[in-house]
């Protein structure tokens, strides 16, 4: 018992806005599964957030499940950790709508990802996607988390959390606990296998710029023989080399290789083998999770009942802090 209490918190989540790609399993999913022994861990499919951008109805149902059993198919355990659905939990947003009287309209216009996402649908910049920071602030301090495993491109938004906390405690005393970000050294940013300067996305409309953690054998191997990478011709993580070091991060993370080990490894040999054994790795890498995730797609039943386990769980949980924010904020808790 006394073990349980003493665990420290993680929270994290992924959007439902496409199937996973190979950047979201490298750079966050994977620690998610690590951390479950050590960590009080709670994981969201984060439905609320993904409306910032339109999506269609009946595709989002569809990919909240799939979402949802592919984290339990990684290997997430809905009775050891938390796994649930966003909007199971109506406190969110209710601490999201606190938390957004306490953000300022300059910091959120800084958030280079509102920058970006403004940019790449000027026909809807609509209010969610500019607070859109504040719902995940909400998130994360809802459940106390003091980490939050995550790729580098949510750092900016780990530090606005960790600012409204901060702000919020200076005012009210000691309310939320200040997460720390726990972002992996070589896979924290997956970049695009057709533009290695950016970063690998679900919503990318190449289909040979991502992986998606559904991929078939033949499509993942196709894909990486199609990467992107330079002119020359030795496997080495150099500067000016980002196609080659982005693979080489990919098959070290799925292998476990270090870089060292890798350059040796592809010594006089070319890209066409390096590229080959990069597909086959990740491959052999996630056929375990296709083979659990079709197992467990067939299975509805199940689903459910772990999303209401986890829905329980996770309100259960925040009810206590959302009680506490009311209280110091002044409202009459009945
Ligand atoms: P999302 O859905 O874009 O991505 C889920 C996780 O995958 C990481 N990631 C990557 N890591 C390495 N390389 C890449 N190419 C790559 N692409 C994505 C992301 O950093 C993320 O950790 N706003 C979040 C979801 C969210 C959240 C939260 C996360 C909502 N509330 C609270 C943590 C805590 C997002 O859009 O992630």
């Amino acid at each position: 018992m006394e073990e349980v209490i003493s665990k420290k918190r993680i929270f994290s989540g992924i959007q439902p806005t496409n199937t996973p790609t190979l950047g979201n399993y490298l750079g966050a999913l994977i620690n998610w599964v690590k951390l479950q022994d050590d960590y009080e861990c709670t994981y969201s499919i984060v439905d609320l957030h993904s409306i910032t951008v339109r999506q269609d109805p009946a595709k989002l149902k569809k990919q909240i499940l799939e979402s949802y059993s592919l984290l339990l198919a990684m290997g997430v355990d809905p009775e050891k950790s938390t796994a649930f659905v966003q909007s199971h939990n109506c406190q969110h947003a209710e601490l999201a709508w606190i938390l957004s009287c306490y953000t300022q309209f300059g910091e959120l216009s800084r958030m280079t990802q509102f920058k970006d996402k403004s940019a790449k649908h000027p026909e809807n910049i609509n209010a969610g996607l500019f607070t859109y920071p504040v719902l995940m602030a909400a998130d994360i301090l809802l459940y106390q988390a003091d980490l939050v495993p995550v790729g580098q491109d949510q750092k900016q938004h780990l530090e606005l959390s960790r600012d409204i906390a901060v702000r919020f405690n200076n005012i009210y005393g000691d309310v939320f606990k200040v997460p720390d970000p726990y972002i992996p050294k070589t896979a924290a940013k997956i970049a695009s296998l057709q533009d290695p300067t950016k970063k690998m996305s679900k919503s990318d409309e190449n289909p040979n710029a991502s992986i998606s953690v559904l991929d078939d054998r033949d499509t993942i191997i196709r894909k990486f023989k199609r990467a992107v990478t330079d002119s020359d011709t030795v496997v080495k993580y150099a500067e000016g080399k980002d196609g080659i070091n982005n693979l080489m991060s990919i098959y070290s993370a799925v292998t476990g290789k270090t870089y060292e080990e890798i350059e040796k490894e592809f010594d006089g040999k070319g890209y066409g083998d390096f590229k080959l054994a990069v597909g086959e790795a990740t491959a052999d890498r996630l056929a375990p999770i296709q083979a659990e995730y079709a197992r467990l797609a067939a299975d509805k039943k199940y689903i459910e009942e772990c999303m209401k386990l986890g829905a329980e769980k996770a309100f259960k949980t925040t009810r206590k802090t959302l009680q506490k924010v009311y209280k110091k904020v002044g409202f009459i808790v009945i």
